[in-house]
């Protein structure tokens, strides 16, 4: 019997040469290839965003900037895409990237501690009114601060705008009776509560890998 991932992987949209190449430059030049999106959660995410139709996205956790590209494929020619990373050394990794996909004019990258950046485009938009809000969030930096950013970002999306959390099911870890106490398993399980139980939003968590929970801001 075939693997249903390799069956998955095998019967969906392959991924660009650029994507092939951030994929492999991944492996070569960082430790950590394990966190890259991939090709079929990467097709998803922009063909999701396609359906959602997002002007705007923010992006926190760029690493080398796979998804960041799938995000971007799908903004229109104004569209524009910011993302936040902490690990300076990755820069020049992802500013090849953006470059070989060319979508390096749609996107700002923002090197820095995601809550800190945060909390300057919080002023900018919220306060002093030079930039707009998001149409979408995608959410894939440091699983502690999941309910943090939710918090931080709930503002700054538009009503009817959608946040994208990604790596929910954190390997089933979140369904273990008693749950794992790790800092990672309780800040993404709080951060599915506090999704579940919020009256402003509808959401769905899609067992895509390692779970995607997939929340439209309804007010
Ligand atoms: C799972 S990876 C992101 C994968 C990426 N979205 C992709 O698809 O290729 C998580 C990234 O978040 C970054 N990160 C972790 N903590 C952060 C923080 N406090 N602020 C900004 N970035 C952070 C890590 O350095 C890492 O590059």
């Amino acid at each position: 019997m075939k693997d249903i991932g390799e069956y998955i992987a095998e019967h969906s949209t392959r991924e660009t040469e650029a994507l092939e190449w951030i994929k492999k430059q991944t492996h070569i030049r960082t430790n950590h290839a394990r966190m890259l999106t991939g090709a079929v959660q990467g097709r998803f995410l922009k063909m999701l965003a396609e359906a959602v139709s997002p002007r705007n996205i923010l992006e926190i956790g760029t690493f080398t900037g796979y998804s960041a590209v799938c995000l971007a494929m799908a903004l229109p020619g104004d569209g524009h895409l910011d993302t936040l990373e902490i690990n300076d050394e990755l820069e020049d990794l992802i500013t090849e990237g953006f470059a070989r996909a060319g979508v390096a004019e749609k996107i700002s990258l923002v090197i820095g501690d995601a809550k800190e950046s945060l909390a300057r485009l919080r002023k900018e938009i919220l306060e002093d009114g030079t930039r707009p809000l998001y149409d979408l969030v995608y959410m894939d930096a440091n699983k502690r601060e999941y309910p943090e950013y939710y918090d931080l970002v709930f503002d700054i999306v538009k009503p009817g705008g959608y946040i994208l959390a990604d790596n929910v099911l954190w390997d089933g870890k979140v369904c273990r009776e008693p749950l794992p106490q790790d800092r990672q398993t309780v800040g993404i399980a709080t951060f599915n509560e506090m999704a579940a139980r919020d009256p402003r939003v509808e959401s769905v968590i899609i067992p895509v890998r390692d779970g995607l929970n997939f929340i439209r801001k309804i007010r």
